[in-house]
């Protein structure tokens, strides 16, 4: 391109970094920046405009995490493909022969949505891809062991986990006290198949309602009978423990982020549940899985750190993933142990004969990818990303009559209620019809028959253009099956 590709305006008084990026998007909308285009390097721009290369780096990194430019290590920053699919109106792109290249090469399969706005899907852009290979050249360069990964996991990462449960949870605990984990998912399973082995009968565990249904499932598969319990605003409700006529067990619950409905459990009720588990001689399954992420109110202390287990039976397991904080693909994740002989000797005779299912290599690959510190470059960026794109979420969906929205002082979803199911069900046909795919709340519902009506959506998967796409879908099918409805 020959010029500039925009101009800075020292008199308008509009801080460098705005007009930079709000040149840089108009480029993109009006067509003199196509899809595939590569943008100039960060220096390069910078000295042509007479500005700090911090500044052109940060507008590169807004632009990228609102889904217009794609970012890659070792390779030129690019306008994203995706912007013409979200933006139909914006010239054709022609490939090397002179033909326009079909948006449709870009098209997700039959059956796949368009705009998949299901919760639990982290975004994975802005992972550091250079960081990323290194690591996993490191891991497959590594002599082949003829043993299987040790029972709880490779000490190394074993390490960097307490490490990083140190700096992003403010957790305190050492390498021996972390077993590692094929995802939140098989933490559940060993779990309750411990809690099989040190009890006689089949353990009863209390699960929130509504809360995490493949969470449910997997619990019962291993034996569990679960015991759905009411959570309110603040999540789960203590008392409806404690008013259980035989206590359970276990109970499983995720008191920094209620899922799915958002509450936070306060401090008060933490030291609660921690007394209670005691008295009981309960287990606590604490799911921290997206604390790492806190928008609104500074992040309260885990329940683990609240469980003082001076006489060796300590009540508590943390378990986390790396699930949102990099990607499910991975399959990583941990438990942190407390102190309890009892639990510690069931989970090694239960690896024993399982063995650790998290492949050495990728137990490798991952404590280097964390040692590198990318892991925590990724969650402080992607915290500014997910920030945003609540606040795309809270302007496209707050204040329509009837459908309130919630759920959103953390994590990567929100919840919007609805006045019924069948008005539940509309919103959520005619978005499946448009290629906008979102949960019904009722799918959350541990109890047969008393299901919520609403609709639970993720944010953080697809970029800020497509989510405001989803976004206008969304509040456009609200307002119409609320219309109707009424
Ligand atoms: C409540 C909850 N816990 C944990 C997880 C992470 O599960 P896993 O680590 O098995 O991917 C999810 C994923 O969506 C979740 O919704």
């Amino acid at each position: 391109m020959d010029g500039p590709i925009l101009v800075i305006d020292r008199d308008t008084g509009q801080p460098v970094g705005v007009q930079l990026v709000e040149g840089l998007r108009r480029g993109i909308l009006g067509g003199t920046l196509r899809a595939g285009d590569a943008v100039p390097s960060t220096r390069g721009l910078a000295a042509e405009l007479g500005v700090s290369r911090s500044a052109v780096v940060a507008a590169y990194e807004q632009l990228a995490g609102e889904g217009y430019l794609e970012v890659r290590q070792g390779a030129p920053t690019r306008v994203a493909e995706l912007v013409r699919e979200v933006l139909p109106g914006l010239p054709t792109e022609t490939n090397a022969l002179g033909t326009p290249r079909s948006i449709d090469e870009h098209r997700p399969t039959a059956g796949e949505p368009r705009i998949d706005l299901q919760p639990g899907r982290p975004s994975t852009a802005r992972i550091d891809t250079r960081a990323w290979r290194a690591a996993w050249r490191h891991a497959a360069a590594l002599e082949i062991s003829s043993d299987s990964p040790p029972l709880f996991g490779v000490e190394r990462l074993r390490e960097e986990i307490a490490d990083h449960l140190r700096q992003a949870r403010g957790v305190v605990c050492g390498a021996d006290d972390i077993v590692v984990t094929a995802g939140t998912s098989e933490a559940l399973a060993l779990a309750a198949s411990a809690l099989a082995l040190l009890s006689a009968r089949p353990p009863r565990i209390a699960v929130e309602h509504p809360g995490y249904p493949a969470a449910r499932r997997t619990l019962e598969r291993r034996g569990a009978r679960t015991v759905p319990t009411a959570v309110d605003a603040d999540g789960l409700m203590i008392d409806a423990l404690r008013r259980m006529p035989q206590p359970p067990d276990a109970v499983m619950v995720t008191p920094s982020h209620q899922y799915p409905l958002g509450g936070r459990l306060p401090v008060a009720s933490r030291l609660e549940l921690v007394a209670w588990a005691r008295a009981t001689d309960a287990l606590v399954l604490e799911d921290d899985y997206d604390s790492e992420y806190r928008h609104l109110g500074p992040p309260l202390p885990a329940l683990a750190s609240l469980d003082d287990a001076e006489d060796g039976r300590g009540r508590v397991v943390l378990i986390g993933s790396f699930s949102k904080v990099l990607t499910p693909w991975l399959r990583l994740g941990y438990l942190v142990l407390p102190a309890n002989r009892e639990l510690r000797d069931a989970m090694a005779l239960i690896r024993g004969d399982e063995r650790c299912p998290v492949p050495g290599v990728a137990q490798d690959a991952a404590a280097a990818l964390l040692a590198s510190g990318a892991v925590r470059r990724h969650i402080a960026v992607t915290r500014r990303d997910y920030a945003h794109r609540r606040r795309l979420v809270l302007e496209a969906l707050d204040g329509i009559p009837g459908a309130p929205i919630s759920g959103l002082d953390g994590g990567l979803h929100a919840v919007v209620r609805l006045p019924d199911l069948a008005t539940s069900a509309a919103v959520v046909q005619s978005l499946a019809a448009e290629g906008v795919a979102v949960a019904p709340l009722g799918d959350y519902s541990a109890v047969p028959g008393e299901e919520e009506p609403g609709i639970v959506l993720g944010y953080a998967g697809v970029g800020d253009t497509q989510l405001a796409e989803g976004l206008a879908l969304i509040r456009a099918a609200i307002l119409e099956a609320t219309r109707t409805a009424t």
